[in-house]
């Protein structure tokens, strides 16, 4: 439950300066004294000779400086090094080794989950969930990096599904290599587990007999965790929009990186570095480090060597929102993605006694699934146990009008046992807090004087609940979450994140059968499916539509891919307004919370003009960021030449700008050159629209293209001047889009000028 844990922890005046020096007394002497695991980057084209092979050169050059020095993972294809625990005052040796580029420690808990609940969830079964089996048949492998896998779930279910690609270099089958000829789930063609301590543990586990069952993909009419049908919608948390069928055809293939002990880099690389050798098309991680440097961030560097092999990558901006600045995964090769509301509310329709009815939100899935009409009573803020305990045969209304009096009232009214509860409260963080464990409904703030009027003019109030009732169509949608992680990026402040907007509140999930979805008093109850939220449910979703866009473009690199994703994301709700912040009280979302916007699967297929990027853009970027050679070599490795810095420049060519401004009203002026390419009809003409950026001048020179073929490149300038008011932390946005004349395309760039911090790590 990290968002909850964030929430609190936020909330709470932590004596900090006393819990640091405590644990500073603490972790100090042991640090000195015993050994600790790093992870060694080493330049392989180094290697002597004489060394048949890395792993003997990595383990002599480690033997030398630390004898008793214990290898657990080596890595050939996310980075070239190991990562092995040896004595801290050894690590002076091992840095004069030959070949020597960089280490970091390899602590435990680093890696975050971007779930807000973290059994064995596989998130990603759906992750081909959008393809259409007719039009869209190419095999695209989706590599997982989480928590596990169910491999008996119904959503591997594989039938229809050719055999798996015979490029796949994975294994299929237990302890076995892989064998193309052999009977095995063609959905689920890999799982892979990655323990602590264990050079290259490769226990695979995979599901040679799943169930009949079409659950967890595509069209989904099946019980929800709340028990009732939800016809039509889908494990993306879409409605199928296109006519035929939705029949998901991605491999899925799983690595269990994240255990009980903790997140650590030594097991994401690990995983990273055997799904880039298995041959997996794109990569989704739904997990982060938070305040590293692109060159202490095992995730983007092992993007960084997937992006160099045409692996698409997906990540998750984490779960540390509203606040700007928080974000995690701001790399500039991967797609980070922010998590939206979908048009679907799990509800709780409460009558009264007069028969008026007044539907708020509530995922309480235990029965009874209707309350008959009880006793309803008022008590304020509901903290007041002496009253709780009174009214315990009553549905209980409560108040909470203060930013942390909804987790504390429920938790009054768990602890004091009453029939049921009914919560008036706007907190921005309601959707954690609708799991309850005993009937509770969360209702509007703006229902509460009907609530009040009927109750103080009843002789006898009563109130009556119908739980698990699902709303579709519900409007807004989407919205971006409060708990989603906001840019700017502090790894890499000048591109412009998170980059889109998806799924990633209250979605359904396939889930392990033997793993509670939840408590009720003293009873766990199971379903196939779970409703859960966070960025981690979003990430996925865009890898899904990043396999989709590969299966029918498989010449389009990364960069372009996401570049499609990006231009074509929507900016609407379904309502025709801007996408709302509830993180902002409802108020427009920047791009510093959503990006781009939106994904929309069905535009980005077509987007007309792509902004492309390769690695040598990315070392030109962490040039002008004042890299060192040994950091950029720790990420770039394996570059065709020499660390390059001619042309250094923080201007990526990127499908969206962010532009920071003197936070003491300085006057400035910013200016962006890019190149699109042209992937739509030709000949074509493109005028620039420029929207938004009050009170700040924005021009784009030339503001018409000209393509007359397919592929042509063609660049421009965009210039931001003018000054912004004497404040920090203003954001102001605008976008700039390119329409061809033919009125097909509209390529849509997000604009943020900000005074906002832009301090790196
Ligand atoms: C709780 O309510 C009781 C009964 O109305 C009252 O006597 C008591 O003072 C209240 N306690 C607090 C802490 O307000
Ligand atoms: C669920 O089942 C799997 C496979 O049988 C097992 O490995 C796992 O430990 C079980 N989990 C729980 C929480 O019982
Ligand atoms: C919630 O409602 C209260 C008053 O009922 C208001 O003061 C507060 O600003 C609202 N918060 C949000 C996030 O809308
Ligand atoms: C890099 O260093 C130069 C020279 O010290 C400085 O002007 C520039 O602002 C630095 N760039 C970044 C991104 O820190
Ligand atoms: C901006 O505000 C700071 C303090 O709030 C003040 O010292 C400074 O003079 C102001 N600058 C301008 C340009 O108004």
């Amino acid at each position: 439950m990290a968002a909850v844990v964030v929430v609190a922890l936020r909330r709470m005046a932590w004596p900090w300066p006393a819990l640091v020096w405590f644990a500073m007394l603490l972790l100090l002497p042991a640090a000195l004294a015993e050994t600790a695991a790093f992870i060694v980057h080493m330049d392989k084209s180094a290697m002597p000779r004489a060394f048949s092979s890395p792993l003997k050169w990595y383990e002599s050059t480690l033997a030398a400086a630390s004898p008793d020095a214990d290898m657990f993972y080596v890595y050939d294809n996310a980075m070239h090094g190991f990562a092995a625990r040896l004595r801290t005052e050894e690590l002076e040796g091992l840095r004069r080794s030959r070949g020597f580029v960089s280490c970091y420690r390899d602590d435990a808990k680093v890696v975050r989950r971007d779930t807000t609940h973290t059994p064995e969830f596989l998130g990603v079964s759906g992750a081909g969930g959008l393809w259409d089996a007719a039009d869209y048949g190419e095999d695209v492998i989706v590599g997982v990096v989480d928590t596990g896998v169910w491999p008996e779930s119904a959503s591997f279910r594989d039938d229809g599904l050719p055999p798996v690609p015979a490029r796949w270099k994975g294994f299929c089958e237990s302890g076995t290599a892989f064998d193309a000829a052999k009977v095995c789930n063609r959905k689920l063609i890999g799982a892979r587990k990655f323990n602590k301590g264990l050079i290259a543990n490769l226990n695979v586990t995979i599901a040679v007999n799943s169930p009949r069952d079409t659950d967890g993909h595509g069209t989904h009419t099946s019980s929800t965790a709340a028990g009732s049908p939800v016809p039509g919608a889908s494990f993306f948390g879409y409605a199928p929009g296109t006519a035929r069928g939705m029949a998901p055809r991605a491999r899925v293939a799983m690595y269990k990186a994240l255990w009980d002990e903790g997140g650590y880099a030594s097991d994401v690389l690990a995983a990273m570095d055997q799904a880039i050798a298995d041959g997996v098309d794109v990569l989704s991680l739904s997990l982060g480090l938070n305040r590293v440097p692109l060159y202490k961030d095992p995730i983007a560097i092992g993007a960084f060597a997937a992006m160099q092999r045409g692996v698409f990558v997906s990540t998750s901006a984490g779960n540390d929102g509203p606040d700007l600045g928080f974000l995690h995964n701001g790399t500039p090769w991967t797609l980070t993605v922010a998590s939206g509301t979908v048009d679907r509310e799990f509800s709780g329709v409460v009558t009264l006694g007069d028969g008026t009815t007044v539907i708020g939100e509530s995922l309480y899935p235990g029965s009874p699934t209707a309350l008959a009409a009880s006793g309803l009573v008022f008590l304020d803020a509901c903290d007041n146990s002496t009253m709780l305990a009174k009214n315990r045969d009553k549905v209980v209304l409560c108040e909470c009008d203060a930013s942390d009096s909804l987790g504390s009232a429920i938790f009054a009214l768990q602890k004091a046992k009453v029939r049921a509860g009914l919560f008036l409260s706007n907190d921005s963080f309601k959707v954690i807090y609708e799991h309850f464990t005993f009937p509770g409904v969360i209702l509007s703030p703006q229902d509460g004087p009907l609530l009040l009027q009927y109750i103080r003019s009843s002789r006898v109030p009563r109130a009556a609940i119908k739980f698990e009732v699902t709303i579709l169509g519900t409007k807004p949608a989407p919205m971006v979450a409060s708990y989603s992680s906001r840019g700017p990026s502090r790894s890499c402040p000048t591109v412009l994140k998170p980059d889109v907007l998806a799924p990633g509140s209250l979605i359904l999930a396939s889930w392990a059968e033997n793993v509670s979805v939840a408590t009720v008093g003293s009873r766990s109850l199971y379903n196939r499916f779970n409703i859960i939220s966070g960025t981690s449910m979003a990430c996925p979703h865009a890898a899904g539509v990043a396999a989709l866009l590969r299966a029918v473009h498989p010449e389009w690199s990364p960069a372009a891919v996401r570049s499609a994703m990006m231009t074509t994301a929507s900016a609407m709700d379904n309502t025709g307004a801007s996408i709302k912040d509830m993180g902002r009280r409802n108020h427009p979302a920047t791009p510093l919370a959503m990006g781009s916007g939106h994904i929309d699967p069905s535009r980005a297929v077509d987007p007309g003009l792509v902004y492309d990027a390769g690695q040598e853009d990315y070392v030109k970027l962490m040039c002008a960021m004042n890299y060192t050679a040994q950091q950029i070599r720790t990420v770039a490795q394996s570059l065709p030449v020499a660390v390059d810095c001619a042309g250094a420049s923080l201007d990526l060519n990127y499908p969206s700008f962010i532009a920071f401004f003197d936070p003491n009203g300085g006057a400035g002026e910013r200016t962006f050159t890019r190149t699109v390419t042209n992937v739509g009809d030709a000949p074509a003409s493109y005028s620039a629209k420029v929207i938004g950026l009050n009170g700040l001048t924005v021009t784009v020179t030339p503001d018409r293209l000209v393509f007359g073929c397919k592929n042509e490149k063609q660049k421009y300038t965009l210039v931001i001047r003018g000054q912004m008011k004497n404040r920090t932390d203003e954001v102001r946005q605008g976008s700039l889009t390119w329409v061809d004349d033919a009125g097909k395309y509209r390529v849509r760039s997000p604009i943020v000028a900000t005074t906002a911090s832009s301090d790196q790590f």
